[in-house]
């Protein structure tokens, strides 16, 4: 064993005997990943434009559930900082603020983050935002009937109707249906981003937290690093028509936070934003490399709070492909997992943490 993968070893879990009871998996299908990533990922993103009017198609068998991984709502210590570091490092565009909550967007859709100024002045995860079609009074009896606590009804712009949850360890979920489009934006150098990619929390028992992701929002896995029974790692995907191989991760450990995504149309659009963030002052936390699971390219950035931003570009979309059924389990040995390009997890990524909000009686968007 080299000595990087015994550096992963040791930081994935304590006391390092624990692994011992780990066998070595085999190593995932790279041939396919590989395929998936070369010959356009199949089914290639839509054109910048076309994008909002994808009817998503849920896989034959599925249950009603949510087609999306649409947004994050963040209570951020100072607004103004986090706009400046959203808008001009991140590079995503504000589309409505009311001095307390600002709506920020990708691309041709109403939001893609919500930030909202803490009134303690502490960086907190408010809601992980779910985007549903159809009724949502149905996904939210769905949700509820999965362990889901039913927190209430929430109006606020950009979407027709949303609802607030609190799912298990605590966390809020808001489920919303009817976001708003809007004008596509004015293309800029570097490049924007083209949608939220995903967020990842932590939990003491990922298992049981993946299980009740499919049960109540209809999410599939997609890779576990670990093993199935007890992963430390692991990702969930929309299992609709072209939807990228995870919007959800979800890491083994006290519950909070980690980090959140967002995708770039090509990897120089993410050269350029790594260009622009890094100076005298901002270094990444981790990066470039190229993750294993997934295959998007990656660069962790984090704002003035210490909120762990990751750009990707590049992920593999599986969605409802067909050559997709099986999650797949990466060793714990297997540091090709976490970046195929050999560098291993800086201490400082894996300690990111940034606490969350229980939902209450009267949430914000
Ligand atoms: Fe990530």
């Amino acid at each position: 064993m080299t000595p990087r993968a015994l550096s992963w070893r040791r930081r994935a879990r304590s006391p390092p005997c624990f692994l011992d009871r780990w066998s070595r998996s085999a190593r995932p299908d790279l041939e396919m990943r590989t395929k998936l990533r070369d010959d356009g990922l199949a089914r290639p993103e839509p054109p910048r434009g076309s994008r909002r009017r994808r009817s998503p198609c849920r896989a034959e068998g599925q249950p009603s559930m949510i087609t999306r991984v649409g947004s994050i709502t963040l209570d951020v210590p100072d607004l103004s900082a986090s706009l400046r570091f959203f808008v001009e490092k991140v590079g995503l565009e504000a589309t409505e603020s009311d001095g307390s909550t600002a709506y920020l967007r990708a691309d041709a859709r109403h939001h893609d983050l919500i930030l909202h100024q803490s009134a303690t002045r502490e960086a907190a995860l408010r809601h992980l935002n779910l985007e549903v079609d159809g009724d949502l009074s149905e996904h939210v009896a769905t949700a509820v009937a999965a362990g889901a606590v039913d927190i209430g009804p929430l109006a606020h712009p950009g979407v027709d109707a949303a609802h607030v949850l609190e799912i298990p360890s605590g966390y809020g979920v808001k489920l919303y249906t009817g976001m708003a489009p809007v004008p596509p934006p004015v293309p800029t150098t570097p490049q924007r981003p083209f949608r939220f990619s995903h967020f990842n929390i932590a939990v003491p028992e990922v298992a049981p937290m993946m299980e009740f992701f499919t049960a109540a929002f209809g999410l599939l896995p997609s890779d576990w690093i670990g093993s199935k029974d007890d992963p430390f790692l692991a990702w969930l995907h929309c299992p609709v028509f072209n939807a990228p191989h995870h919007g959800v991760a979800i890491l083994q450990g006290e519950p909070k936070l980690h980090h959140i995504a967002f995708d770039y149309e090509t990897v120089e659009g993410l050269i350029a934003r790594v260009d622009n963030y890094v100076d005298d002052s901002h270094y990444l936390v981790w990066g470039m490399g190229r993750h294993g699971t997934g295959g998007s390219v990656f660069a962790y950035t984090e704002d003035a709070s210490g909120l762990l931003v990751e750009l990707d570009s590049g992920m593999i979309s599986i969605g409802d492909d067909p050559r997709w059924r099986e999650a797949q389990v990466w060793s714990l040995d297997d540091q090709r997992a976490v970046d195929e390009w050999g560098s291993a997890i800086p201490e400082r990524w894996l300690a990111k943490r940034t606490a969350f909000l229980r939902p209450s009686a009267s949430p914000v968007a």
